[in-house]
């Protein structure tokens, strides 16, 4: 998404907002409440984001686009996809027809739509399109931009209740990673480290700091504070995001060859822990203001981590999975035929031409999206070598 800060006051929410969100903050309470005053951030997030009919992505809201609270890459230009199309082509036609695509976190349904509709000029569709897809509205959305842009196309893809047990073809996710529920943690110079959790006190939601009840999060903790603690000031607060590294896990076993492809903003692990980001690195959207307080605007607003794309490549390294390419957007949709694509726009008509590759920029500059999202290629008995990484390969950055 494009990120924007938020220098002016963050909008209010009007009393209309207010009253709808009130049933989601009440369960919210209730769980604290059962959980003695002290609810597992993971657990926050998921309840803010999933709730069925209440939570941001289960709810009626705008969310993409202008209306919406920000815009993500498919839907700031259809070269987005379209370069991932190709891409996707490079590798289904190695794999003899027998393959598939399957995207996670499909949004508005247009990066599949656009995907599809590339695919199909280039006479290599793939036999099914599957969307898993967390949000039921979400879902109902995508199924109409596919019906309304691409109805003959409509047939071939199906929605997924869950992971396939194996998966031959090519896995998509942009901002998929992002919006996996994160641990948020804090570092102290005394050791006694602490895992942030979700409280209330005097009808605010506060963060509670207490010992980490995770094993897994524990040992996390301890091997971050072992590499980065020495230049980290006290009382450093930050995310590990453990459901993330678990979700790999999953795809790793389920895809038996083919490439997982993952778009998403973040750094590699020494960026992501540099001692100044103290703050960690969460970001809220709310009508196209970025924030980083998770507690406000509960059900209103989108709450996101950045990745730490370090971490997820060793998870999949660890899960039989070749790292095949990590870069930044610009170097990946540059690799994946960019200039091919923009030089096919017709540049007499100075309107048109203009509509179409202001966008562009947003995707490619550096102090847009071009730097901050980056692009990682995870692949199974797949070994050649793939487009979108060959403009530069930043793997040893990892
Ligand atoms: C920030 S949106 C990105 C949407 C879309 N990919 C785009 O680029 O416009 C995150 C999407 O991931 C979905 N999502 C989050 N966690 C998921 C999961 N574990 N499995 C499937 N979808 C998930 C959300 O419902 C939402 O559609």
């Amino acid at each position: 998404m494009k990120l924007q800060s938020a220098e002016l006051p963050l909008p209010l929410p009007s009393s209309e907002e207010r009253e709808n969100i009130q049933p989601l903050v009440n369960q919210i309470c209730a769980e604290i409440d059962k959980h003695d005053g002290k609810l597992d951030f993971t657990k926050f997030m998921e309840m803010a984001l999933y709730t069925p009919n209440l939570g941001y992505y289960a709810s009626n809201k705008a969310i993409f686009g202008e209306q919406g609270d920000f815009v993500t890459a498919p839907e700031l230009s259809p070269l987005f996809s379209r370069c991932l199309a190709k891409q996707a082509e490079e590798v289904l036609s190695q794999l003899d027809g027998e393959a598939d695509i399957l995207e996670f976190g499909a949004g508005a349904g247009t990066m599949a739509c656009d995907i599809l509709m590339e695919l199909d000029t280039l006479n290599c569709l793939p036999r099914k399109y599957f969307i898993s897809e967390l949000s039921s509205t979400l879902r109902k959305r995508q199924q109409t931009r596919i019906a309304t842009y691409a109805p003959h196309l409509l047939d071939r893809v199906s929605w997924l209740d869950e992971l396939p047990e194996s998966f031959t073809g090519v896995m998509l996710g942009n901002e998929i990673l992002d919006a996996i529920p994160t641990h948020r943690v804090r570092f102290n110079k005394n050791s006694e480290h602490e895992q942030l959790f979700v409280g209330y006190e005097n009808n605010q939601l506060t963060w509670v700091g207490c010992k980490p009840e995770n094993d897994i999060l524990i040992s996390e903790m301890d091997k971050t504070f072992e590499k980065f603690g020495q230049n980290m000031p006290d009382r450093y607060e930050t995310e590990i995001n453990i459901n993330s590294m678990q979700w790999i896990q999953k795809i790793s076993r389920t895809l038996k060859q083919g490439l997982a492809l993952f778009i998403d903003y973040g750094f590699t692990e020494s960026e992501f822990f540099r001692p100044e980001r103290s703050d960690g690195t969460l970001m809220c959207h709310y009508k196209h203001f970025a924030h980083s307080d998770p507690l406000t605007h509960i059900g209103l607003q989108d709450i996101t981590s950045h990745v730490n794309f370090t971490a997820i490549a060793e998870v999949a390294f660890d899960n039989d999975m070749t790292i095949s390419g990590f870069t930044n957007q610009t170097y990946f949709l540059v690799g994946c035929g960019l200039e091919g694509l923009l030089s096919e726009i017709d540049i007499n008509d100075t309107k048109q031409f203009i509509r179409e590759t202001q966008p562009v920029k947003v995707l490619i500059l550096p102090d847009e999206m071009g730097e901050l999202f980056k692009v990682i290629g995870l692949t199974k008995n797949f070994d050649q070598d793939l487009m979108g990484f060959r403009a530069k390969n930043l793997l040893e950055r990892l």
